[in-house]
């Protein structure tokens, strides 16, 4: 999996992009910190919303939402349209990094969205 900035416009930072090994099973945040890269977080519970993230590349390869992380989701995605009605995240998968578990052996780009 790889993992790409993006800033506020949803541009990509460059020179950002770092890959890291994430096995089946395990989830996002977890695996990446423990190759010494921290993505933001705050609870790590999924309630915060801290660690969201956009699935840029294979959704197919990450697990289902659980409720949780749905209702988190969906207050995330509310608040950005809100503030603008066509956010770049319209209609791009929103995940939490500290929920989000690999279901697949094929690579994920993510984005760490900034809030
Ligand atoms: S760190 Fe709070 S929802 Fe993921």
């Amino acid at each position: 999996m790889s993992v790409v900035e993006i800033d506020e416009q949803g541009n990509e930072i460059s020179n950002s992009e770092k890959k890291f090994t994430v096995e089946t099973g395990d989830i996002i945040y977890d695996a990446i910190d423990n190759q010494g890269c921290q993505l933001p977080h705050g609870c790590l519970a999924g309630s915060c919303g801290s660690c969201r993230i956009l699935i840029i590349e294979g959704s197919d390869n990450v697990a289902g939402k659980s409720v949780i992380e749905g209702n988190t989701i969906s207050n995330i995605v509310k608040d950005y349209q809100d503030q603008n009605p066509n956010h770049f995240t319209v209609g791009k998968e929103v995940r939490l990094s500290c929920r989000a578990r690999l279901n697949g052996n094929g690579d994920v780009k993510i984005a760490a969205l900034k809030k």
